[in-house]
């Protein structure tokens, strides 16, 4: 008997080492521990013995059997390894040409306005360009006419870091380092995320979404900065939208403005998210003041240009009837999958 279990024992270890997946494996299994298996039929077998022989032998079968089915055990884990490895290892097995599969997925709102913004920019000539979120006070505040103890740095409270960095408050900070990259003539837009010490409601985010541009060239006019905000409005809302304009102080330009558009949550009535004013700010510009475009290195005898910052979480808030701007950060795929076209 016990020869009969050695030789179990060696044909077992053989076919598993000759097998090369879980199909084969599992026939093993059923060779050797299936209902016929030649490791059951032992065990069955123990009937036709009797006494102290029954006993050991027993043990020895079961012995058989824990190792027989640790080893399969084991070497279903050693398959798989193998099989993801080829996987990965095999070009094949990845088909670049599929379409994606956006039903497990979707945009969160912001991306898609900045997405159709970039768009639509980009074919009126805009270069799209990127900022730190991490600057410092010279390009946040310093090259932006706002020097230090200016009364204008009150409304933009931020995070500042032991090493005298800060968290951008707007994307004006990166005004200062696109005129410094291209110089003039230049149109570029920067989209970013910024950030405020505020307290959050429906209506504030300690972080947010903005979207700069400036357009420098010789005789860049008012009129100008006002066809283009009108045209982009337009194609971001597919209808014509009524639109205001006040003044606005900013120390960066000179003229500055104030562009409101009608609140389309409430139709222009009053509601919490426009503040009970029926408009609401969207996009503050203006004519880039002489001592921006000088610390940028443009000659402001040759140069002028405009400068707009575009609420773009108040956009998506706008376009998508988003009500309380707390949900956009929320994180809650219940609340921003619903946006998904
Ligand atoms: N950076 C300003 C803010 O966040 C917004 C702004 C105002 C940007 C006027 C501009 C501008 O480019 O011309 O409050």
């Amino acid at each position: 008997m016990t020869t009969k279990l050695t030789e179990i024992r060696a044909e077992f270890e053989a076919r598993l080492a000759a097998l090369s997946d879980l199909d084969a494996l599992e026939q093993v299994r059923i060779a050797f521990l299936g209902k016929k298996g030649s490791v059951t039929e032992l065990l069955k077998d123990l009937k036709n013995v009797s006494g102290e022989e029954k006993r050991v032998l027993g043990q020895e079968i079961n012995l058989l059997k824990r190792e027989c089915e640790e080893r399969i055990a084991a070497t279903v884990q050693d398959l798989k390894a193998k099989e993801l490895e080829r996987m990965v290892n095999s070009a094949e097995s990845y088909d670049i040409t599929l379409p994606a599969d956006l039903s497990t997925g979707s945009y969160h709102p912001i991306t898609m306005v900045r997405k159709e913004l970039v768009q639509i920019f980009a074919s009126m000539g805009f270069i799209v360009e990127d900022y730190f979120e991490v600057t410092d006070d010279y390009h946040c505040f310093e090259a932006l006419n706002i020097p230090k103890n200016h009364p204008a740095r009150d409304m933009q409270d931020t995070f500042y870091l032991d090493n005298g960095q800060l968290l951008k408050t707007h994307t004006s900070a990166a005004q200062n380092a696109i005129m410094r990259k291209y110089g003039a003539p230049v149109r570029a837009i920067f989209p970013g995320r910024c950030f405020r010490n505020e307290s959050i409601d429906a209506c504030h985010e300690n972080t947010f979404f903005q979207m700069e541009g400036i357009m420098i060239d010789e005789n860049i006019s008012i009129s100008n900065l006002i066809y283009f905000m009108k045209t982009m409005l337009s194609e971001v809302f597919r209808k014509d939208i009524k639109v205001r304009l006040r003044p606005g102080f900013f120390p960066f330009v000179e003229p500055g403005f104030e562009l409101d558009i009608s609140c389309l949550i409430c139709g222009g009535d009053g509601c919490p998210s426009c503040k009970n004013s029926g408009w609401l700010e969207l996009c503050p510009c203006g004519m880039i003041h002489p001592n921006v475009l000088t610390a940028g290195g443009i000659d402001t005898d040759k140069y002028t240009g405009f400068a707009f910052g575009l609420g773009l979480t108040r956009l998506a808030m706008m376009k998508y009837g988003i009500k309380d701007i707390r949900d956009l950060n929320s994180g809650s795929l219940k609340t921003l999958t619903q946006f998904h076209k």
